[in-house]
């Protein structure tokens, strides 16, 4: 897809994920110019060395930054992944502190620069500065939200999508609520292409197919294990090599689009609500039409009881650390 003239996301912080970000935005030609910002002016200064020394390769894109935060001037959206990251054996919850202060004196600053923009966080507990990063910035919940449970919902769409053998492009399943540990899939709503996955594992069994994974109906335990898997995915990459960074750098490439280009893209973003399904003021993923101006509208799901109560206990969860450090 051809690069959105003018079109301008800058990237506030050029740590592993700021700068993964920044390598799927160029390859993805998500924006015409991609300004990466961090305060190690050394780093920042050799990541876009670096960046810039592939552009041969990467088409219309062009990217600068700096230790200025004037580099974020102008631009469309600013996604902001900067922090403290999450440790082994970590939850995304104990680091919200720290990150809270970060964005507190950050936020203003970034607005003066870049009014008219969309701000996405990614940094966390995504959901929590979510929260903080609207009330710092002053704007409306629709300019204001998290990557959520983007990333989440493809990781559940890749495990489907090998577990019933179809493209991942026609496996429709999303991770609702925290982008943590009181997340949950949304089963009652996935589908393999036009049908539920109900219906697919039905079809699958009568049509006599062979009993290859996948074709056989998933048992209440192997809906959990692949629910435990989803969530527990970041603990697993995180203990292996540090940090998670590609998918979600990836999926905030993703949510910068279809700002960029005014899609209406339904994603799982993390946004303010109010009276969702009798849950307010908490920052929480549920299917979003994003679009140029951010969130659209956000989208009525009929949650079945389990999601539901699912749900309201991911908003106390939320609740309970907004409340922790008064926002
Ligand atoms: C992830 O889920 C750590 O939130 C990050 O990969």
């Amino acid at each position: 897809m051809s690069v959105i003239e003018n079109s301008k996301m800058a990237i506030v912080g050029a740590g592993a994920v700021g700068t993964s970000l920044a390598y799927a935005a160029l390859i993805r030609e998500s924006a015409r110019e991609v300004a990466l910002y961090d305060i190690n002016s050394a780093k920042v200064a050799a990541e876009v060395l670096d960046l810039a020394h592939g552009t041969q390769f990467t088409g219309a894109s062009r990217v600068t930054g700096g230790d200025d935060l004037d580099v974020v001037s102008g631009a469309n959206v600013v996604v902001i992944t900067a922090g403290a990251r999450q440790h082994p054996g970590q939850s995304r919850l104990e680091m919200a502190g720290v990150n809270v202060e970060i964005l507190r004196g950050l936020m203003p600053k970034l607005v003066e620069r870049a009014p008219d923009a969309i701000f996405v966080l990614v940094t966390n507990p995504v959901d929590v500065l979510a929260v903080a990063a609207q009330q710092f910035s002053g704007l409306p919940p629709a300019r204001v939200f998290g990557s959520g449970t983007v990333l989440d919902s493809s990781r559940l769409r890749w495990i489907l999508s090998e577990r019933v053998g179809v493209a991942i492009s026609n496996v429709h399943a999303l991770i609702v609520g925290e982008h943590g540990d009181s997340e949950f899939p949304l089963w009652s709503q996935a589908r393999i292409g036009p049908i539920s996955l109900a219906d697919w594992m039905l079809s699958r069994s009568a049509a006599g197919a062979s009993a290859s994974a996948g074709s056989v109906p998933f048992t209440e335990a192997e809906f959990e294990s692949i629910a435990d898997d989803v969530k527990n995915a970041a603990y697993r990459v995180i203990e292996g090599k540090g940090a998670t960074n590609y998918a979600i750098g990836l999926s905030g490439a993703r949510i910068v689009e279809a700002i960029l280009r005014d899609e209406g893209a339904v994603l799982p973003v993390s946004s303010v609500l109010t009276d969702y399904r009798g849950v307010s003021r908490v920052a929480l993923s549920v299917p979003s039409v994003v679009d140029a101006g951010g969130i659209a509208r956000v989208i009525d799901v009929p949650f079945s009881a389990k999601e539901q109560a699912l749900f309201e206990h991911s908003a106390a969860t939320l609740r309970a650390s907004l409340d922790t450090l008064g926002l």
